[in-house]
């Protein structure tokens, strides 16, 4: 049940600490920079030349996140949404990896380019939270996030959980692919295993709740992010959407001057997303929409020059850049949630959706 929660989407943004930890738990070695993922021995992936990921929602977000984490050690990857994937048709062989992430394993789409991918030859990894769900039937490798049961419809937990399990599939990759590669920062897996504490401090925050309210009658809600703080973007304006029935758009900080800037008054408030990796440019990009009179609101560590213009602050801890990006959208889900909730929004099933989409 829900227990002392009046949704469970609210419990489950709350049990974060506790499925990450359970997510990590026997997989990594901060002493020897090394990473256990069970069935994936070192040397698994040695015969992989490229990755593909595909998925739909808020798990196309995780593996968005992902390829980025692996770009940035050298691998090639691309990133599809599933239901795309058969019209784009990127050519795929025996050297390609495919890496369905799907929480739920059921998903028509996700399961769709994971058939067609295994008809080219290509060897099918998936990441997802069910053991035996037909993903995990129907793929080569399996790689559990264990976060246990997500009930409500808005995936949380399940989000924190694949990235940080993409992020040691990463470093396993980068090990067997490219040989010695770093994902993160140096102390990457120390920061993974102080992560769960660190959510905690971000869940006993209580500013997402206040601002929520103050923004409550706003037009629109824009997300900008740079780097790994792109796929957050993206996520924190899906969940806004999805549970509050509010307009919010995500977009790549960058691009708001290519069109979107049109798009900016002081009723649509700004949510500026700072990873630690070229954030200067973001905040340029955060002081165009102020100049045109948008609130700011930054997520970004305490003392951050950010915080200088900007109209409201959701605060994380000072990480490693590969991590702040997913302390950042624990703020942006409590804040979709306080507002759905001041909404009197029917947050744990919101109209239209369901859980799992089991068609094309
Ligand atoms: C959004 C949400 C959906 C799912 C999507 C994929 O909060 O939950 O966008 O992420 O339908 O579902 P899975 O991960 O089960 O394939």
């Amino acid at each position: 049940g829900k227990g002392e929660y009046p949704h469970f989407m609210l419990k489950e943004i709350h049990e974060q600490p506790t499925s990450l930890a359970q997510a990590i738990e026997g997989r990594l070695d901060v002493e020897r920079d090394e990473v256990y993922l069970g069935s994936f021995p070192p040397g698994r992936f040695e015969d992989i030349d490229r990755i593909q990921f595909v998925a739909c929602g808020t798990s196309y977000h995780a593996a968005l996140y992902g390829s980025i984490a692996m770009n940035r050690s050298g691998l090639q990857t691309s990133v599809h949404l599933a239901n795309e994937y058969s019209v784009c048709a990127p050519p795929v062989d025996e050297r390609t990896l495919v890496i369905a992430v799907t929480q739920s394993g059921e998903t028509a789409d996700t399961l769709g380019a994971m058939r067609r991918a295994a008809a080219g030859g290509a060897r099918i990894l998936t990441v997802t939270n069910v053991i035996g769900s037909t993903a995990a039937r129907n793929a080569d490798d399996v790689l559990l996030i264990r976060a246990g049961p997500e009930i409500g419809v808005a995936a949380t937990k399940t989000f924190s959980a694949q990235a940080v399990m993409l992020l040691l599939l990463a470093q396993r990759l980068a090990d067997d692919i490219v040989g010695e590669a770093a994902v993160g920062g140096d102390s990457m897996l120390a920061d993974i295993r102080a992560l769960p504490e660190r959510f905690e401090g971000v869940l006993e925050d209580g500013t997402a709740k206040t601002l929520a309210e103050s923004y409550l009658e706003s037009q629109s809600f824009f997300f900008i992010g740079r780097g790994l703080g792109y796929p957050v973007a993206l996520e924190g304006a899906l969940k806004f959407k999805e549970i509050t029935y509010e307009h919010a758009e995500g977009f790549a900080s960058g691009e708001l001057k290519h069109g979107p800037l049109a798009l900016v008054t002081p009723d649509t408030p700004v949510f500026a997303i700072f990873t630690g990796q070229e954030d200067e440019k973001v905040l340029a990009n955060a002081e165009e929409a102020h100049t045109r009179g948008a609130p700011v609101i930054a997520v970004c560590h305490e003392g951050h020059p950010a915080t200088d213009i900007a109209d409201g602050h959701l605060e994380i801890p000072d990480v490693d850049s590969s991590l702040a990006g997913l302390l950042a959208n624990v703020q942006l889900q409590l804040l979709s949630y306080h507002a759905a909730d001041r909404l009197g929004r029917p947050i744990d099933k919101p109209r239209n959706l369901a859980k799992s989409v089991t068609v094309e």
